[in-house]
């Protein structure tokens, strides 16, 4: 970092506004070249606030052109305000005026994608957390909340769809020619809820009636190229509207709700007040396009950014430290309404898997945070996993301390209480706890503790008295700026089974049950099991009931019995990892001391078990039958050696698929059906064990998996079947791959995100010129610096490619990093992070970590974006 450093800020530095906006009168002059943005806010002094005196300062940016600002009508010479930092100072004031502010941008050239900037053919804007100061001059804090009301004028040839948030009350054309539409939002809100497209857009209307009669129109604009990819969103829309009025009881505000896809956006989408922007990545939807796990995407997100409306909107964050208050609450959220909408268990252990593979190692690393940050450099790096994923869990273990009742009276209370307002995490804990009488203060140390808790099971049984003691243990380590960590209280759900699998009952505080939810509270705690008839093999954390790392000493018997009889079918699963992981870490040993891999399998019986049970949910087996990934072998290791892990993994799979190999392909031709394509849940899970088995089947190279896997790759009608053939085919190095990549490529060279499946694949291969391919992708057609998916798609690629990555040259590492430096200029969002696999050089074996840390400190030495300052210094404290 050359210039002087950037600072942080803190929470507890916290101060309610000086000055308060009631309304916010926006006008936009767009034109390709420059656009003029004129303001008027009224304003007045916060009678709140303990500075009577205060001076006025807003937020601005260095893209941000001031041309005029005027008090009351009063046109300010420079000598009566201060430009400082990117901000306006004015030291006198009344106690109410009007500020008419007038700034010139430019958004043909913002490569941030803050602000208002173009994407393709559109103007769009993105102001979520800090972007409306890239516009104009403002009190860009969400606390600050003002009724809106923007004027958009432009050419209506060129852009003849012109939106803001709200509603529209006029549209004409000025004397010269231009369209002037006006829209009105009545609702206040912050700066960052606001948001304008226009462009030459289609759309697709809809109606949705509310639980009080009222309707609702619906819009969903695309290019017109993509307009035939919106019906499943719509669908999805309408489906999360219903779900929040049964749900929660939350109803839909305006007559008009409109979702925007955009190519280049930062993020998956953003809730804007009745104006959802979203990457198109996570609206379009189409078979032949779309995977499955693209469709569920799509449904999760419409879902998530609707749910905004009340969780994020209606009542918002107080500051951005606060940002878990909607995020946290929106992802539980969306992750129930995925789950009613499809099977349940199968949402948990895909969302649990996440968390422990990515917010795990996030919270073990040098930006673990807690779930409510203390201080931050630059909001925009803590949109993280521990942000959403752990936000969500929180929210779900006082979901499952309260239960279903108590929950749905807590939520309302705090809609009821905090609409219109905007809060804190505490004030959401508070209603929760005011609505059900459970005391959750000490709860609450899980937005201030960083750090995953670990909890350690010990059991015995008395055969005289018949009662099972369960002693619970508890310890979170340190983490960056917490050395020292107070017990937490959590849920843990636990059900004990005898050795033949089936569940017994027990009585624990005077309840009689198969499962039982225990809290824990203390550094060590024992909870007493009574009439237990036998010693039991407890399940322990059932649906990942807290976000913990459990150890409990089973033997492989008892892994085996929990994987195949489980009550709880969360569990099954994990008994069943727990096993391959156990046999991946030998494995794994065995790389590092160089020598030759050999193992005997107890996985075998119990995988031959599932392949042979029709039974089964088709989902769960493919899960259970799927080994723990790279990423989440290298989060569990003390020292990641990504080759030897890799190794481990591919011996253990052939293994296994020599093993079964006849199981393998009955189980793939059993499963490859001839259906009309639909994402429904049926489908998808056949689909997935079909894949799975396919997979399988394909490291034997045999004949026959080479054969079905070209056939499939050729004849699919659905993206899902078509792209698992050609990864498989790319990843089992099948002897057709390179010309099945090439023909996919011309087969969809016109559908961009289709193209971006292909980039990433490429960029993700093991190949020993996979540098060289890196580097060649870079300069194809298809490839665009501008556009964060296909950067994304090849650098995050790159990233999962042991070989090219991870290469002991460190020339991977290298590359990584002359990217991130050239991409901090542009786009410093995206940038930092790209950051995040160089961040884990601590754990990595010594000579790869030695590697990194160079690339980090040749970042360092750069002029930075506080962005990546931030991630970078951090990392390397
Ligand atoms: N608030 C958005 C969401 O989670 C995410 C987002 C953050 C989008 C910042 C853009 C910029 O739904
Ligand atoms: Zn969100």
């Amino acid at each position: 970092m050359k210039d002087g450093q950037p600072s942080a800020i803190y929470l507890k530095d916290y101060q309610v506004p000086a000055f308060l906006i009631d309304k916010t009168e926006l006008t936009f002059d767009l034109d390709e070249s420059v656009t003029i943005v004129t303001s008027r806010l009224h304003m007045r002094r916060n009678p709140k606030s303990k500075f009577r005196t205060a001076p006025l300062v807003l937020d601005g940016g260095e893209d941000v052109k001031l041309i005029a600002l005027a008090m009351d009508d009063y046109q300010l010479p420079p000598e009566e305000y201060r430009l400082r930092n990117h901000q306006i100072i004015i030291t006198a004031t009344a106690d109410e005026f009007v500020l008419t502010c007038e700034t010139l941008i430019e958004p043909q050239n913002n490569t941030r994608l803050e602000g208002l900037y173009r994407s393709s053919s559109m103007f769009c804007t993105q102001c979520e957390a800090e972007g409306f100061r890239h516009i104009t001059y403002y009190l860009d804090r969400p606390d600050v909340m003002s009724v809106f009301t923007t004027t958009i004028i432009a050419d209506g040839d060129k852009y003849p769809v012109l939106l803001s948030n709200g509603n529209e009350v006029s549209r004409s054309l000025n004397e010269e020619g231009k369209t002037v539409a006006v829209w009105h939002d009545p609702f206040p809100k912050p700066a960052y809820l606001f948001a304008l497209v226009a462009g030459n857009l289609e759309v697709i209307e809809d109606q949705f009636t509310t639980l009080s009669n009222r309707a609702v129109t619906l819009k969903i604009f695309t290019e017109s190229h993509n307009i035939d990819k919106v019906d499943y969103s719509m669908d999805a829309l309408k489906r999360s509207m219903k779900w929040d009025e049964e749900k929660y009881g939350r109803e839909y505000d305006l007559d008009i709700f409109m979702i925007v896809a955009v190519d280049d956006f930062n993020m998956g989408a953003m809730e804007n007040k009745g104006l959802n922007v979203f990457n198109s990545s996570c609206l379009l939807a189409s078979p032949k396009t779309t995977t499955d796990d693209g469709y569920q995407r799509v449904e999760a997100v419409v879902a998530h950014e609707y749910f905004h409306n009340w969780s994020g909107n209606r009542v918002t964050c107080r500051d951005w430290f606060q940002l878990s208050l909607k995020e946290g609450f929106t992802v539980f959220r969306d992750q129930q309404f995925s789950a009613d909408m499809n099977s349940p268990v199968v949402k948990r252990v895909e969302d649990v898997s996440f968390l422990k593979t990515a917010q795990f190692a996030e919270d073990a690393g040098p930006m673990s945070h807690p779930v409510r940050p203390s201080s931050f450099i630059e909001i925009s790096n803590f949109y993280t996993l521990t942000i959403y994923e752990k936000g969500s869990e929180i929210v779900r273990m006082i979901h499952t301390l309260l239960g279903e009742d108590s929950f749905r009276k807590g939520s309302d209370l705090y809609f009821e209480r905090h609409d219109g307002q905007a809060v804190t995490c505490d004030d959401f804990v508070q209603a929760m706890q005011d609505a059900s009488g459970i005391d959750l203060s000490q709860f609450k140390r899980w937005y201030s503790q960083a750090g995953t808790p670990r909890v350690e099971a010990v059991g015995s049984y008395d055969e005289v008295t018949k009662t099972y003691q369960l002693t619970l243990t508890q310890a979170t380590p340190p983490t960056a700026n917490q050395p020292t960590k107070l017990p937490l209280l959590m849920p843990i759900r636990v059900g004990l089974l005898d050795e033949n699998g089936k569940a017994l009952t027990s009585e624990l505080n005077g309840k009689n049950d198969t499962s039982h939810v225990l809290t824990l509270n203390l550094s060590e705690q024992v909870f007493e099991f009574k009439q237990v008839d036998t010693a039991p093999i407890p399940s322990l954390l059932r649906g990942f009931s807290a976000p913990v790392k459990l150890s409990y000493d089973y033997t492989v018997e008892q892994l085996s019995i929990l994987m195949s009889s489980d009550e709880d079918g969360f569990n099954r699963w994990n008994a069943a990892q727990e096993l391959a992981v156990r046999e991946l870490n030998t494995l794994i040993s065995q790389a590092r001391r160089g020598e030759v891999l050999s193992i005997e399998s107890q996985l075998l019986l119990g995988f031959k078990a599932l392949l042979d049970d029709q039974s089964l949910d088709k989902s769960m087996v493919s899960l259970i039958l799927s080994l723990p990934s790279q990423a989440y072998l290298s989060e569990i290791s003390e020292e990641v050696d990504p080759q030897a892990i890799k190794q481990a993994r591919t011996y253990l799979k052939q293994l296994i698929a020599r093993a079964l190999e006849q199981e393998f392909a009955n189980c793939y031709e059993a499963n490859n059906v001839d259906v009309d394509y639909s994402p429904d849940a049926q489908q998808i899970s056949q689909r997935q064990l079909k894949n799975a088995a396919l997979s399988y089947w394909s490291e034997t190279n045999s004949v026959a998996a080479e054969r079905a896997v070209l056939s499939q790759f050729q004849s699919a009608d659905n993206m899902t079947d078509q792209f698992s053939a050609l990864s498989i085919a790319v990843n089992t190095t099948h002897p057709e791959f390179q010309s099945m990549l090439d023909s996919f490529y011309s087969q969809w060279s016109h559908e961009a995100l289709v193209v971006n499946k292909w980039l990433m694949l490429i960029a993700a291969q093991e190949a020993d010129n996979g540098l060289e391919q890196v580097k060649q992708l870079m300069q194809h057609d298809a490839f665009d610096l501008k556009n964060p998916n296909k950067v994304r798609a090849v650098l995050g690629g790159l990233g999962s490619s042991v070989s090219t990555f991870h290469n002991e040259t460190g020339a991977g590492y290298a590359f990584l990093a002359d990217q991130i430096i050239v991409l901090n200029k542009r786009n410093p969002q995206l940038a930092s992070r790209l950051c995040t696999p160089l961040t884990r050089w601590r754990k990595m074996k010594p000579n790869l970590s030695v590697l990194m840390q160079k690339q980090l400190e040749r970042i360092l030495s750069e002029e930075l974006s506080k962005d990546v300052f931030e991630v970078v210094s951090k990392s390397l404290a």
